[in-house]
């Protein structure tokens, strides 16, 4: 049994969040227009639309969030009466390089991380860094045609320097690209632009331009490892990948070979961020479909040398499908529901049990250390009149997959470095742009459209995760 036992000295619990879900101050401090400063609300119904610009009439909620930018000293402080060793967020690039292109990065950017990143350490909390999460500069998607293009490798490193220098006795985890892999549904404009910033045109082979700009990625995720370590020899340094296990639907051969190749599909960005190198069956499909795509010799040497130190990644849900007649996934259209799951109120599969499997799978696939970067339940929470908020259903999601984690860690031997649940506080949706989908143990008063007092409080979940850390997890 698990129960009684508690998680490995100095297990980092925390909590995740993004810079333009919460910080707001989207025009302040020198700013530029990011790629999430240009997508309006949306629900799971209706699509985010994606501007052509900063539109005036129209309502982006990540202008606002949760003004962060403002707030994050009453934040972090909550954050510290939890009892966070780590707290996750992105630092936005366009706080740093307003446009991308700029020779100099923005004093008062650098600025404020310093400043936030302070707060945290204050309380013994250390900032984990990602670097880019789907807030490229708007402006490199606008003149360059985002990761199309190769120049992004070198503006992408010029951000990566200015952060590793700036902070470098601050922060010691990175990572480099949020949910790299959310562009294996090509199909999909809001991945393509918040993975790659790529706007597509009608009638591109949306999949060559996918895997294109995803290799740009690799590279320059792979010299950023290499300088960062330079940089600070301490530094750890990892990928971020959406992990959605892919189950066959049934036991027929066909099914689980589709699934496998399923996996292999979703999973291929970590093989090249792990183990340096493109697997066969790809590069096999790069020639059969004649992609004719742009990887140097000098690029595979990159790749080869600047593999991660870890691997981080989000875990939601777990996907499903069945043989479709030809071994090619096309996430958009391939996914089937699992007869064994109950799913949220935004249709994402609950699946514990799928979490001790992906952490089991990493682990014999790629031998390096995991962290659990995001997972949560996005849910709609009520506000009493006596200002509670009683999320037994988030307690419970938590519960459920801690449990998994715990039962990986002690019995399985994974090496799990820390857990940090998504937003930690309220802050606005990444898929829909909406406040209503709420992950938080701190509630935010805040309406879809941006209107509430923005004012704090503590749901139940709050209390329980506070006791989670004191007991180190001894008691899950
Ligand atoms: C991941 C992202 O996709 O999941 C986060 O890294 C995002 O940015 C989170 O917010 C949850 O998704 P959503 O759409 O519910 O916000």
């Amino acid at each position: 049994t698990i129960k009684g036992r508690a998680f490995p000295d100095g297990f980092l619990w925390g909590g995740a969040v993004a810079a333009h879900q919460l910080e707001g101050g989207y025009n302040e401090g020198g700013k530029g227009i990011s790629t999430a400063d240009i997508m309006t609300l949306g629900t799971n119904e209706q699509p985010r639309e994606i501007t052509d610009g900063v539109v005036p009439d129209k309502y982006y909620p990540n202008h606002q969030a949760i003004d962060f930018y403002h707030r994050y000293p009453e934040d972090i402080k909550l954050f510290a009466e939890m009892g966070f060793k780590c707290f996750r967020t992105s630092i936005a690039w366009t706080r740093i390089f307003p446009n991308g292109d700029e020779d100099e990065p923005n004093e008062a950017g650098l600025q404020f991380y310093d400043d936030l990143f302070d707060e945290c350490l204050k309380y013994g909390i250390q900032p984990v860094v990602t670097l880019a999460h789907f807030e490229m500069p708007y402006h490199l998607v606008k003149q360059y045609g985002g990761w199309r293009n190769r120049k992004l490798i070198q503006f992408y490193l010029k951000f990566a320097k200015a952060c590793f220098e700036r902070y470098h006795n601050k922060v010691t985890y990175w990572m480099t690209f949020n949910e790299i892999n959310n562009q294996t549904n090509f199909e999909s404009d809001g991945a393509m632009l918040t993975d790659s910033g790529i706007i597509h045109q009608p009638g591109e082979n949306r999949e060559r331009w996918m895997y294109q700009a995803a290799h740009y990625e690799l590279v320059a995720s792979a010299m950023a490892v290499r300088l960062g370590h330079e940089i600070n020899a301490d530094f750890q340094i990892g990928c971020m990948i959406a992990m959605c296990p892919i189950y066959p639907l049934t036991a027929a051969p066909a099914d689980v070979l589709f699934a496998q190749r399923a996996m292999q599909t979703r999973f291929y960005f970590a093989d090249v961020h792990c183990n340096g190198y493109y697997p066969q069956w790809l590069q096999n499909r790069f020639e059969t479909e004649h992609f004719n795509l742009d990887i140097t010799d000098e690029d595979l040497q990159i790749l080869q040398a600047g593999t991660v130190d870890y691997i981080g990644f989000s875990y939601y849900m777990s996907f499903t499908v069945k043989d479709t007649g030809k071994l090619v996934y096309n996430e958009e259209h391939d996914l089937v529901k699992n007869p064994y799951l109950k799913a949220s109120d935004w249709g994402w599969q609950v699946d514990p049990i799928g979490l001790r499997y992906a952490m089991n799978w990493f682990t014999d696939r790629y031998h390096l250390p995991l962290f659990i970067v995001e997972n949560g339940l996005g849910a709609i929470d009520e506000k009493t009149a006596d200002n509670q908020i009683h999320d037994d259903y988030r307690i419970d999601y938590l519960t459920n997959h801690l449990r998994q984690i715990k039962l990986a860690v002690l019995e399985d031997g994974v090496d799990l470095i820390g857990y940090t649940p998504w937003g930690c506080i309220d802050l606005v949706a990444a898929s829909t742009g909406q406040m209503s989908k709420r992950y938080g143990f701190i509630y935010v008063d805040e309406n879809d459209d941006g209107s509430g007092s923005l004012k704090r409080y503590k749901k139940d979940s709050f209390a329980w995760y506070q006791h989670v850390i004191t007991t180190n997890g001894a008691e899950i």
